[in-house]
């Protein structure tokens, strides 16, 4: 897929955000090695605390199916700045696509290209259990 088509397919999943307390859309696709493509978006609750973003319903969606092998994201917002994800999205990330490319896309139709290794410099992962 190019990266235009996975921005298109984050994009596309503002549509099926629930964020009635922020009204701040996002939507996500996540695209693995094998070429198929996991959305999101993000899920919000009137206890605030347990909302999902976009990012980790993608990756929920992923992993149950039986894929982690991932090689790249696409975080879209009806915004003009680029939206990143935030810290814990990074961190679950992290556990399984160190080498994973972010695509930032703005309701501009831009596109910047992060690599996560860094957005998540010096990160802990099962490497740092071994003490
Ligand atoms: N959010 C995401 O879904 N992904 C991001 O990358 C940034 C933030 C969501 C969480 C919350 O529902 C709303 O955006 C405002 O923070």
């Amino acid at each position: 897929m190019t990266r235009e088509a996975l921005c298109r397919a984050a994009w596309d999943m503002l549509e099926r955000s629930y964020a009635p307390y922020s009204r701040f859309r996002v939507g996500a696709a996540l695209e693995c090695a094998d070429g198929s493509v996991f959305t999101g978006c993000n899920v919000e609750n009137a206890a605030y605390s347990p909302s999902l973003c976009a990012e980790r319903v993608a990756v929920g969606k992923a992993v149950s199916e039986g894929h982690r092998d991932f090689v790249r994201l696409a975080v879209a917002a009806d915004t003009d700045d680029f939206t990143t994800p935030c810290g814990v999205c990074r961190q679950v990330l992290w556990e399984f696509a160190p080498d994973l490319e972010v695509l930032l896309y703005n309701r501009r139709g831009e596109i910047k290209v992060l690599p996560l290794r860094q957005l998540l410099p010096y990160s802990f992962d099962s490497s740092s259990l071994k003490g």
